[in-house]
C-alpha cells in the first residue's frame, strides 16, 4: 500500500455514535468509533491480553475493552486500568496502535503510513459542493483494490463491456489523453478522435474517483481496500439540478439503478482478471490507450508518484 495518504475507508454514515464498529480496512482489523462530534480509530487488538476492543463500549471519548475494561484514547494510549484505581497511572507500553481519522464529505477518511506533525488536508473535487445532493451505495469484490480502480481508468473497455448500455455506439478506435499531477489523473478523450461533450474521469490516488456525466452531473466512487483480494466500493451519484431534498435524492437514486447494472457488467470482467493484484512485477503487454493504467502503477511502484520527473528525484 502506498504510505503517507488519506484513505477513505467507510461511509461516515455507518459509524454510529457511542458504540465500537470492527471493520478491517487495509489488512488491519481495527476499532472505530464516534463520540462528541469526533472519529477515532486504532488496532482492534487489546494490548493487555488480545481482545476484539471492538466488543467494548465508549466510554467517553474512549473505548472501553470488554475483556477487563482498560480504555483507550484515539492515539492509542492507555488511559485508564480499573484495577489500578485513581492513584496509579497505566504504564506507557500499555498502548495499541491509533491512527488518525477524519470525517469529510460524508466519508471516513484514515491516515496509512508514518503521521507527520501536521496532516495534509482531505483531498477532493472543489466542484462538488453543498449544492449538490448525492445518493450512494456500496459493493463487494472479490479482487484487490489496484484492478477496481484500474477498470475505471479504462476507456477502452466502454463498448465491449458495456455496449448494451453507457457504451453503446461508442466508437472503438478513440485516442485518450491523461494529465497527472501530484495524486491527481485526469483523463480525457481526444477530441480529434471523439467529441466527448465534456465527459473525463479523474483519480485522485490512492482511491476516490469521479466521472463527469454531463453538466451538474457525477458519478463518485471510492474503491477501499479491505484486505488481500477483497474491496469495497461506494458508489455515489451526485447532482446539482434538483435540489429539493426529497426529489433530489429520488433522481439520484433512480439514477443509481441504472449504475447498479454498469457496475455488474464491470465486476464479471474484473473480478474473473488475474492476477487479481497489480503488483510490481506483473506482466501484462499494455497497449496506447492504457497510458493512465500506466501512470497509475507507476504512482503504485513509486510510493506515490505520479510523473516521470517525482520519479527521478
Ligand atoms: S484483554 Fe483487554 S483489558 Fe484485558
Ligand atoms: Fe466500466
Amino acid at each position: 500500500m502506498v504510505t503517507e495518504r488519506w484513505y477513505i475507508i467507510l461511509e461516515a454514515s455507518e459509524l454510529p455514535p457511542d458504540r465500537p464498529l470492527g471493520v478491517t480496512r487495509l489488512g488491519e482489523r481495527l476499532v472505530l468509533w464516534r463520540h462528541g462530534g469526533a472519529v477515532h480509530a486504532t488496532s482492534d487488538r487489546c494490548p493487555h491480553r488480545g481482545a476484539s476492543l471492538a466488543m467494548g463500549k465508549v466510554q467517553g471519548g474512549c473505548v472501553a475493552c470488554p475483556f477487563h475494561g482498560f480504555e483507550f484514547d484515539g492515539d492509542g494510549k492507555c488511559t485508564r486500568i480499573p484495577e489500578y484505581g485513581a492513584n496509579r497511572k497505566p504504564p506507557a507500553a500499555m498502548r495499541t496502535r491509533g491512527y488518525p481519522l477524519r470525517e469529510a464529505h460524508g466519508f471516513l477518511w484514515l491516515w496509512w503510513g508514518v503521521v507527520p506533525d501536521t496532516l495534509p488536508e482531505i483531498p477532493w473535487f472543489a466542484e462538488l459542493d453543498s449544492s449538490y445532493v448525492w445518493h450512494g451505495f456500496s459493493d463487494d469484490w472479490d479482487t484487490h483494490y489496484t484492478r477496481a480502480v484500474e477498470n475505471q481508468l479504462d476507456f477502452t473497455h466502454l463498448p465491449f463491456v458495456h455496449h448494451n448500455s453507457i457504451g453503446r455506439g461508442l466508437p472503438q478506435t478513440l485516442g485518450v489523453i491523461t494529465e497527472s499531477e501530484g495524486d491527481r489523473l485526469k483523463i480525457s478523450y481526444d477530441p480529434a478522435t471523439y467529441d466527448a461533450k465534456g465527459f473525463f474521469v479523474e483519480l485522485i490516488a490512492p482511491n476516490l474517483w469521479r466521472n463527469r456525466l454531463a453538466p451538474g452531473i457525477w458519478a463518485v466512487a471510492a474503491f477501499v481496500p479491505v484486505e488481500g483480494n477483497k474491496t469495497r466500493l461506494y458508489l455515489r451519484f451526485y447532482q446539482n439540478h434538483l435540489r429539493l431534498p426529497l426529489f433530489g435524492w429520488l433522481m439520484c437514486y433512480v439514477a443509481n439503478v441504472v449504475n447498479r447494472r454498469i457496475l455488474r457488467q464491470d465486476k464479471d470482467v474484473v473480478l474473473e482478471q488475474l492476477p487479481r493484484e497489480v503488483t510490481h512485477d506483473i506482466r501484462e503487454v499494455l497497449v496506447a490507450s492504457d497510458a493512465p493504467i500506466a501512470i497509475w502503477r507507476r504512482w503504485l511502484r513509486t510510493n506515490g508518484k505520479m510523473n516521470v520527473e517525482e520519479e527521478a528525484e
